[in-house]
């Protein structure tokens, strides 16, 4: 009876799997701070990407991880640096089973840690960023990515980004864009996972918990430059967002359940405190309840699994 009444669904299709890749890697690195997540190599990356796919998972979500980082994160736009190319063994293994999304980001690839390029004054600088995203979202597009995920928060991606896949004749990639993204405590596990470089913190390009009508500015002024799909991130903390977001558009909503998110109960289970299975899918489906069309969570081949028991 529970079944037949059930007002939410949650279905693998419904689920993204982010997934990180290193370079130089000669087998998976686990990270301490989220067990089960590892940094993959390219061979491994196949198996697990080809296994997520397998149990049904609507998407994967692509991060990179370079040996070399320098100040304008050069790797993000080297076609054969480790994001490009493993976006490439991904779309020729998987072909369109699944949606290929990829990170478009710098923070993985600057020595400062930064999402963007860096002012004389040490400051991020909005527009120098633009460039590299736009070059670095074409060479994504043409390795294979069916969508862009632009997750620096810079004044203006979308567009920008929008334009050059264009402009280079990718008008049928995608643009899944980190819309509404809060500056949170609980990206600190993903900082190991990306080996990042960074010392300060995002505040001056990330939003404050406290606010909510600057997410819904954020999201429509994306949504204007050209976005196909709007995400709220991190996702627990923000649920209000997320059902905020997805009372204000008509475009699919997604949500990132993030590092931290997954190592808390990660942290809890394995000390005896909490049933891991029943609280992961009820994180999930509150947060398809708050309107979320799609989740992003690195528990999202597992759960596919359970879901299809
Ligand atoms: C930025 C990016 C971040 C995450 C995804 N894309 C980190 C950040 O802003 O520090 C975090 C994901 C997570 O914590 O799981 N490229």
């Amino acid at each position: 009876m529970r079944r037949l009444v059930a007002e939410t669904t949650l279905e693998p299709r419904q689920l993204i799997l982010p997934m990180f890749v290193a370079e130089g890697l000669d087998e998976p690195r686990a990270l301490d701070s989220m067990p089960g997540v590892y940094q993959h190599t390219r061979e491994s990356l196949r198996k697990a990407a080809e296994e997520a796919v397998r149990a049904g998972v609507g998407g994967l979500m692509l991060f990179g991880v370079p040996q070399v980082h320098d100040a304008r994160g050069s790797g993000a736009t080297d076609p054969d640096g480790i994001l490009n190319v493993a976006l490439r063994d991904l779309r020729a293994d998987l072909g369109d089973d699944t949606v290929l999304m990829s990170d478009c980001c710098l923070d993985e690839f600057t020595d400062h840690g930064h999402c963007g390029v860096l002012a004389e004054d040490g400051s991020v600088d909005n527009d120098a960023t633009l460039a590299r995203y736009a070059d670095m979202a074409v060479i994504q597009a043409e390795s294979g990515a069916h969508m862009i995920g632009p997750s620096g928060m810079m004044d203006g991606q979308v567009g920008v980004i929008r334009e050059a896949l264009d402009k280079a004749g990718h008008t049928y990639t995608s643009i899944l864009a980190y819309a509404v993204k809060y500056s949170s405590a609980f990206y600190g596990p993903f900082r190991e996972a990306v080996d990042s470089q960074l010392t300060g913190d995002r505040k001056t390009y990330q939003q404050d918990a406290a606010n909510l009508s600057e997410a819904l500015r954020e999201v429509e002024l994306d949504l204007e430059e050209g976005a196909d799909a709007v995400m709220v991130k991190p996702a627990l903390p923000y649920l209000d967002v997320v059902r905020a977001v997805a009372e204000q558009v008509d475009v699919p909503v997604a949500a990132y359940q993030i590092s931290g998110e997954y190592a808390m109960i990660e942290g809890a289970a394995a000390n005896g405190w909490i049933d891991r299975k029943p609280a992961v899918l009820e994180t999930l489906t509150g947060i398809r309840r708050a309107g979320a069309n799609m989740v992003l969570t690195y528990w999202a081949a597992e759960a596919a699994g359970w879901l299809a028991e």
